[in-house]
Protein backbone atom coordinates (compact mmCIF):
# COMPACT_ATOMS: atom_id res chain seq x y z
CA UNK A 1 0.00 0.00 0.00
CA UNK A 2 1.15 3.25 -0.60
CA UNK A 3 0.93 6.49 1.99
CA UNK A 4 0.55 10.03 0.91
CA UNK A 5 4.26 10.61 1.55
CA UNK A 6 4.93 8.05 -1.29
CA UNK A 7 4.10 10.81 -3.50
CA UNK A 8 7.34 11.76 -4.64
CA UNK A 9 7.81 11.11 -8.51
CA UNK A 10 6.64 13.66 -10.91
CA UNK A 11 4.94 12.08 -14.19
CA UNK A 12 4.66 13.84 -17.37
CA UNK A 13 1.11 13.62 -19.21
CA UNK A 14 0.12 14.85 -22.42
CA UNK A 15 -0.23 14.31 -25.94
CA UNK A 16 2.20 13.15 -28.45
CA UNK A 17 4.62 15.52 -29.34
CA UNK A 18 3.05 17.82 -26.44
CA UNK A 19 7.02 17.63 -25.23
CA UNK A 20 7.48 15.42 -22.23
CA UNK A 21 10.47 13.46 -23.08
CA UNK A 22 12.27 16.49 -23.97
CA UNK A 23 11.28 18.62 -21.01
CA UNK A 24 11.55 15.17 -18.93
CA UNK A 25 14.81 14.55 -19.18
CA UNK A 26 15.61 18.68 -18.44
CA UNK A 27 13.49 18.55 -15.48
CA UNK A 28 15.19 15.94 -13.88
CA UNK A 29 18.72 17.36 -14.80
CA UNK A 30 17.44 20.54 -13.13
CA UNK A 31 16.21 18.52 -10.05
CA UNK A 32 18.99 16.25 -9.70
CA UNK A 33 16.58 13.04 -10.51
CA UNK A 34 16.26 10.34 -12.26
CA UNK A 35 14.57 10.37 -15.21
CA UNK A 36 12.48 7.42 -16.77
CA UNK A 37 10.34 7.63 -19.68
CA UNK A 38 8.04 4.34 -19.94
CA UNK A 39 8.21 3.97 -23.88
CA UNK A 40 11.68 3.56 -23.68
CA UNK A 41 11.29 0.95 -20.81
CA UNK A 42 8.82 -1.04 -22.79
CA UNK A 43 11.15 -1.26 -25.60
CA UNK A 44 13.65 -1.74 -23.80
CA UNK A 45 12.17 -4.89 -21.95
CA UNK A 46 11.09 -6.33 -25.30
CA UNK A 47 13.71 -5.66 -27.42
CA UNK A 48 11.60 -4.18 -30.14
CA UNK A 49 10.38 -0.13 -30.93
CA UNK A 50 7.22 0.98 -29.85
CA UNK A 51 6.17 0.82 -33.79
CA UNK A 52 7.48 -2.76 -33.86
CA UNK A 53 5.76 -3.67 -30.60
CA UNK A 54 2.44 -2.22 -32.33
CA UNK A 55 3.25 -4.04 -35.63
CA UNK A 56 4.36 -7.11 -34.14
CA UNK A 57 1.65 -7.92 -31.49
CA UNK A 58 -0.64 -5.39 -31.79
CA UNK A 59 -1.82 -2.24 -29.82
CA UNK A 60 -3.25 -4.52 -26.99
CA UNK A 61 -0.40 -6.34 -25.96
CA UNK A 62 1.38 -2.60 -26.00
CA UNK A 63 -1.11 -1.38 -23.23
CA UNK A 64 -0.69 -4.37 -20.94
CA UNK A 65 2.87 -4.29 -20.94
CA UNK A 66 2.30 -0.20 -20.44
CA UNK A 67 -0.09 -1.00 -17.83
CA UNK A 68 1.89 -3.13 -15.58
CA UNK A 69 5.24 -1.34 -15.72
CA UNK A 70 2.98 1.90 -14.56
CA UNK A 71 1.96 -0.64 -11.56
CA UNK A 72 5.18 -1.77 -11.00
CA UNK A 73 6.84 1.71 -10.69
CA UNK A 74 4.28 2.76 -8.37
CA UNK A 75 4.88 -0.05 -5.79
CA UNK A 76 8.74 0.82 -6.25
CA UNK A 77 9.76 3.99 -8.06
CA UNK A 78 10.45 7.30 -5.43
CA UNK A 79 11.86 10.38 -6.45
CA UNK A 80 11.95 9.94 -10.54
CA UNK A 81 10.56 12.25 -13.38
CA UNK A 82 8.34 10.24 -15.29
CA UNK A 83 7.61 10.64 -19.26
CA UNK A 84 4.82 8.74 -20.05
CA UNK A 85 3.33 7.76 -23.29
CA UNK A 86 0.49 9.98 -24.88
CA UNK A 87 -2.03 6.63 -24.32
CA UNK A 88 -1.74 5.88 -20.50
CA UNK A 89 -5.06 7.87 -19.84
CA UNK A 90 -7.15 5.68 -21.60
CA UNK A 91 -6.67 3.03 -18.90
CA UNK A 92 -8.57 4.27 -15.22
CA UNK A 93 -6.17 2.07 -13.61
CA UNK A 94 -3.00 3.54 -14.96
CA UNK A 95 -4.01 7.10 -13.39
CA UNK A 96 -5.27 5.89 -10.19
CA UNK A 97 -2.05 3.87 -10.20
CA UNK A 98 0.23 6.53 -11.48
CA UNK A 99 -1.29 9.05 -8.73
CA UNK A 100 -0.37 7.18 -5.57
CA UNK A 101 3.33 7.73 -6.30
CA UNK A 102 3.27 10.46 -8.53
CA UNK A 103 2.39 14.21 -9.17
CA UNK A 104 0.85 14.49 -12.59
CA UNK A 105 1.33 17.42 -14.81
CA UNK A 106 -0.23 17.78 -18.11
CA UNK A 107 1.78 19.34 -20.92
CA UNK A 108 -1.18 21.29 -22.75
CA UNK A 109 0.09 22.56 -26.30
CA UNK A 110 -2.82 23.56 -28.74
CA UNK A 111 -3.69 21.56 -31.52
CA UNK A 112 -1.54 23.35 -33.87
CA UNK A 113 1.47 22.90 -32.03
CA UNK A 114 1.43 19.46 -32.17
CA UNK A 115 0.49 18.91 -35.26
CA UNK A 116 3.86 20.66 -36.51
CA UNK A 117 5.54 18.66 -33.85
CA UNK A 118 4.59 15.15 -35.33
CA UNK A 119 4.47 16.25 -38.93
CA UNK A 120 6.45 14.01 -40.42
CA UNK A 121 7.60 11.77 -37.55
CA UNK A 122 7.64 8.03 -38.68
CA UNK A 123 7.17 6.42 -35.05
CA UNK A 124 3.74 7.11 -33.51
CA UNK A 125 2.17 4.13 -34.73
CA UNK A 126 -1.35 5.36 -33.88
CA UNK A 127 -0.78 8.43 -36.47
CA UNK A 128 -0.86 5.79 -39.39
CA UNK A 129 -3.81 4.14 -38.91
CA UNK A 130 -6.63 6.65 -40.28
CA UNK A 131 -6.84 8.98 -43.80
CA UNK A 132 -3.97 10.87 -43.12
CA UNK A 133 -2.02 12.11 -39.45
CA UNK A 134 -2.95 15.28 -38.95
CA UNK A 135 -7.05 14.09 -39.17
CA UNK A 136 -6.04 11.14 -36.66
CA UNK A 137 -3.92 13.21 -34.44
CA UNK A 138 -7.05 16.03 -34.45
CA UNK A 139 -9.98 12.92 -33.45
CA UNK A 140 -7.38 11.18 -30.98
CA UNK A 141 -7.27 14.38 -29.24
CA UNK A 142 -10.98 15.23 -29.18
CA UNK A 143 -11.33 11.90 -27.60
CA UNK A 144 -8.64 12.26 -25.19
CA UNK A 145 -8.55 16.11 -24.29
CA UNK A 146 -11.24 15.65 -21.56
CA UNK A 147 -9.10 12.41 -19.86
CA UNK A 148 -5.74 14.37 -19.76
CA UNK A 149 -7.71 17.45 -18.11
CA UNK A 150 -9.44 14.94 -14.99
CA UNK A 151 -6.28 13.52 -14.86
CA UNK A 152 -3.51 16.13 -14.04
CA UNK A 153 -2.86 17.76 -11.07
CA UNK A 154 -1.01 20.11 -12.61
CA UNK A 155 -1.92 21.72 -16.35
CA UNK A 156 1.23 23.39 -17.86
CA UNK A 157 -0.07 25.57 -21.46
CA UNK A 158 2.57 24.79 -23.59
CA UNK A 159 2.97 27.67 -26.22
CA UNK A 160 4.49 28.46 -29.56
CA UNK A 161 7.77 29.68 -29.88
CA UNK A 162 8.48 28.39 -26.08
CA UNK A 163 11.48 26.10 -25.98
CA UNK A 164 12.25 23.12 -23.45
CA UNK A 165 13.44 25.09 -20.61
CA UNK A 166 10.93 27.69 -20.68
CA UNK A 167 8.42 24.78 -20.23
CA UNK A 168 10.42 23.45 -17.22
CA UNK A 169 10.85 26.49 -15.58
CA UNK A 170 7.06 26.92 -15.44
CA UNK A 171 6.80 23.57 -14.40
CA UNK A 172 9.72 23.79 -11.71
CA UNK A 173 7.34 27.53 -10.64
CA UNK A 174 4.44 25.33 -10.08
CA UNK A 175 5.44 22.80 -8.31
CA UNK A 176 7.92 25.59 -5.65
CA UNK A 177 3.96 27.46 -5.56
CA UNK A 178 2.78 24.16 -4.35
CA UNK A 179 5.77 22.80 -1.71
CA UNK A 180 5.76 19.80 -3.63
CA UNK A 181 9.52 21.06 -4.11
CA UNK A 182 11.32 23.55 -2.58
CA UNK A 183 12.76 26.78 -4.01
CA UNK A 184 16.61 25.02 -3.79
CA UNK A 185 15.06 22.21 -6.18
CA UNK A 186 15.35 19.89 -2.90
CA UNK A 187 12.02 17.61 -2.75
CA UNK A 188 9.88 16.56 0.19
C1 LIG B 1 0.83 6.64 -27.85
C2 LIG B 1 1.86 7.52 -27.62
C3 LIG B 1 3.28 7.13 -27.70
C4 LIG B 1 3.45 5.63 -27.45
C5 LIG B 1 2.55 4.86 -28.35
C6 LIG B 1 1.08 5.19 -28.14
C7 LIG B 1 -0.56 7.13 -27.77
O1 LIG B 1 4.02 7.87 -26.74
O2 LIG B 1 3.21 5.31 -26.10
O3 LIG B 1 2.93 5.13 -29.68
O4 LIG B 1 -1.49 6.32 -27.70
O5 LIG B 1 -0.75 8.36 -27.75
P1 LIG B 1 4.41 9.44 -26.89
O6 LIG B 1 3.29 10.23 -26.34
O7 LIG B 1 5.64 9.56 -26.06
O8 LIG B 1 4.64 9.68 -28.34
Amino acid sequence: MNTPEDKTNIALLGFMGSGKTTAGKRLARRLHRQFLDTDRMIEELLGLTVREIFRKYGEARFRGEEALLISKMAAATRHAVIATGGGVVLNPQNIENLKRSSWLILLDPPLELLLKRLTGKKNRPLLSTGPDPATTAARLLVQRQPLYRAAAEIVIPVEAGENADDTVAKIIHQLQMRGIIYADNHHR
